[in-house]
């Protein structure tokens, strides 16, 4: 058991779910950040997610609560409860209960994905989710690529700071992705709840080739600590998406998701089924690539401080500083600030 000295309650957007596991009338049921949660969506296709225990006399309205229309009713005592957690009908009473209500969480759905904010602080969402087409240059959307291709691994004994540090760690790429020479940084900024990394990277070619000489890489965009996106270039045209969420003081669950680029009309589309097959391969190949830092992640214990190669030194302890301010007060982290900071920088 490898429990890391960090926060697993950082503040920030956190995937729960895939929006297509979450139809009309569905309640589904899972938990995160220690809380019993169910997330169901109602006949006009808006999606709710928040705690589960009904607060009449503590039903779990994942086991057997039903959408009506608008509302989510406990399967306990009938009682109906509302998007914002509101009591809005007890069947058998002239009025509701207006005084209790159920917590809600903030919901995004992006990217084929459901995103809630997590604050222990209840302070409104005060940055993004990010996306993985429209956060990029080069206006390319869903439909410029083949269908997501998923992994989904539950209950690992990983925190989500260790893959947020991946993408700073040059070195193992070589040793656990099996890339030819070491990548190089051209680009680490923060600004913010984001931070900005990106690199030149081959995963062709042998040991002999220089890293000047190669022409491809990635760029990654980590909008907090539970969400990073990114793009290649000079290479097949993949997006991916990684989000790591915190199930409880030990454990988080691990998606990860690729898109493909389908080929453009001016190039060889002449056997589409043919390019498909192609595309899955690769997908299969970016995801088979994750697995290997998953597990890695899953076994690893947080050493701090590091025991860090000079050259490491630079990146690393500025991801940590900038991880930090994802972690509630209190706990060496400062999330009031970075709130407080954003505030500022949006009444600029
Ligand atoms: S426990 Fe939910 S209505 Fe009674
Ligand atoms: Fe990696």
């Amino acid at each position: 058991m490898a429990k890391p000295p960090l926060s697993m309650k950082p503040t920030g957007w956190f995937q729960v779910a895939w929006s297509d596991e979450i139809g009309i009338g569905d309640v589904h049921t899972m938990k995160y950040f220690g809380q019993e949660m169910v997330a169901w969506r109602s006949e006009s296709g808006q999606l709710t997610v928040m705690n589960a225990y009904c607060e009449h006399l503590g039903a779990h309205l994942g086991f057997g609560g039903t959408v009506r229309g608008e509302v989510l009713q406990c399967p306990f005592h009938g009682w109906q409860w509302n998007q914002q957690g509101r009591n809005v009908c007890i069947p058998y009473e002239d009025r509701p209960n207006r005084g209790r209500r159920i917590t809600t969480y903030p919901v995004v759905e992006r990217n084929d994905s459901v995103y809630i904010w997590h604050d222990l602080d209840n302070r409104d969402p005060f940055f993004e989710v990010p996306d993985v087409f429209a956060d990029f240059d080069g206006g390319s959307r869903a439909a410029d690529y083949f269908p997501q291709q998923r992994l989904f691994r539950q209950s690992l004994e990983m925190h989500p700071q260790y893959v947020l540090e991946n993408g700073v760690d040059v070195a193992h790429f070589k040793y656990v992705h099996n890339t030819p020479i070491v990548p190089v940084f051209t680009r680490h900024d923060f600004d913010g709840p984001v931070s900005y990394v990106d690199f030149t990277i081959t995963f062709e070619g042998d040991d002999g080739q220089k890293i000047e000489d190669v022409n491809s890489g990635v760029e990654a965009i980590n909008g907090g600590l539970g969400i990073a996106v990114t793009k290649s270039w000079g290479m097949i045209d993949n997006r991916t998406i990684s989000a790591i969420t915190p199930v409880d003081d030990c454990t988080s669950d691990v998606r990860f998701m690729v898109y493909i680029g389908r080929p453009n009309s001016q190039s060889t589309s002449r056997d589409p089924a043919r390019a498909e097959v192609k595309a899955n391969e690769f997908g299969a190949g970016v995801i088979r690539q994750f697995s290997q830092d998953i597990h890695i992640w899953a076994h690893q214990r947080y050493s701090d401080p590091p025991a860090l190669a000079s050259s490491e030194m630079k990146g690393f302890t500025a991801i940590r500083e900038w991880a930090m301010k994802f972690y509630p007060d209190g706990m060496g982290g400062s999330a009031a600030a970075l709130a407080a900071e954003t505030a500022q920088h949006r009444n600029q």
